[in-house]
């Protein structure tokens, strides 16, 4: 499925120091919380990628797409089941480090990887469930911090080809399950919205879980980044297109139809969340602050 495992980067990279979490009896690696290099393996936080990866259940012998690995933790946690996983990622490192995870958990005969963008090469109506976790920071126009986290200005520069997509990928009945940040206006939020035009409305299933049950004025969001230029003309952009707030989702989307390895749907609503914006916002000043020290990185 992916090129030869000797194409690979060398992971961890040398001089690079990883992180080491516990989850489902597995150890799995990834880059430091405190990592800003453009490359960096993205780190597993509480509120993101565990919180997803507690959100998936699988079946035996289901097929399962990871887009957008990173360090294969939702990989793992679909395989755990059974699940035959597909771990896909555009960054190179983060396909090295799902593949020592995989293997360091026994895991290597359940979990394939393959370096792409979004969904290219793959073969329509095949999986049970889709799961993502893309880059949804988003970020002022012609700012680049991660390869694992710029979403453009509007937040929509992976989920939304993602969420159009996704519907002829899976099998009928398959589900995608999404965790997204994204900017809300008085028709709600823009990934919810997508979901709503991509799958069909009286056939199909759209759930969506605000996970801090409420928006984040978006001056406040902008203003994490005035310390970088002005963010006026980002602002203004933002309203025209009718946003006014931030929020961050657990989004499920189901096609249609039975399938041969039923999975159990995630209780959404149910689901426990101990995140806050303002832990998300010094999460993302320090992100920027280390930045800029270190390489004297200053944007355009
Ligand atoms: C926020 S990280 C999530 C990683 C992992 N799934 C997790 O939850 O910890 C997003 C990942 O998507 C990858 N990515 C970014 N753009 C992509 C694209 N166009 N196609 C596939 N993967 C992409 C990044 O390299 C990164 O590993």
């Amino acid at each position: 499925m992916g090129p030869a495992l000797k194409a690979l980067p060398k992971w961890p990279p040398l001089d690079r120091e990883v992180d080491k979490v516990n989850l489902f009896g597995m150890t799995i690696e990834s880059d430091l919380p405190t990592c800003v290099e453009p490359d960096r393996v993205f780190p597993l936080f509480d509120d993101e990628s565990i919180l997803l990866a507690r959100s998936i259940v699988t079946a035996p012998g289901a097929r399962v797409l990871d887009l957008g690995t990173g360090s294969g933790v939702l990989a793992l946690a679909a395989a755990r089941w059974g699940a035959e996983v597909v771990s896909t990622d555009i960054n190179p490192l983060a396909l090295a480090c799902v593949a020592h995870n995989a293997a360091v958990n026994a895991l290597t005969g359940k979990v394939q990887w393959r370096q792409c963008d979004l969904f290219a090469g793959m073969p329509t109506d095949s999986f049970d469930l889709i799961v993502a976790n893309p880059p949804f920071l988003p970020l002022p126009s012609g700012l680049s911090l991660f390869t694992s986290s710029d979403a453009g200005p509007l937040g929509l520069r992976v989920v939304g080809p993602l969420i159009r997509s996704a519907r002829r990928f899976l099998k009928p009945g398959g589900r995608l399950l999404l965790l997204t940040m994204n900017f809300a206006g008085r028709e709600g939020a823009a990934a919810a919205r997508i979901a709503h035009e991509a799958f069909n409305h009286v056939t199909d299933g759209v759930q969506v879980c605000d996970l801090y049950g409420g928006g984040l004025p978006v001056e406040e969001f902008c203003a994490c980044f005035s310390a970088l230029g002005p963010t006026t003309d980002w602002l203004e952009d933002l309203k025209r297109h009718g946003f006014d707030r931030l929020s961050y989702l657990l989004l499920e989307a189901r096609r249609e139809g039975r399938l041969s390895h039923p999975i159990s749907p995630p209780a959404l609503r149910e689901t426990k969340f101990s995140g806050s914006w303002q832990a998300r916002l010094s999460r993302y000043r320090a992100w920027i602050e280390r930045r800029r020290l270190q390489s004297g990185w200053c944007p355009p």
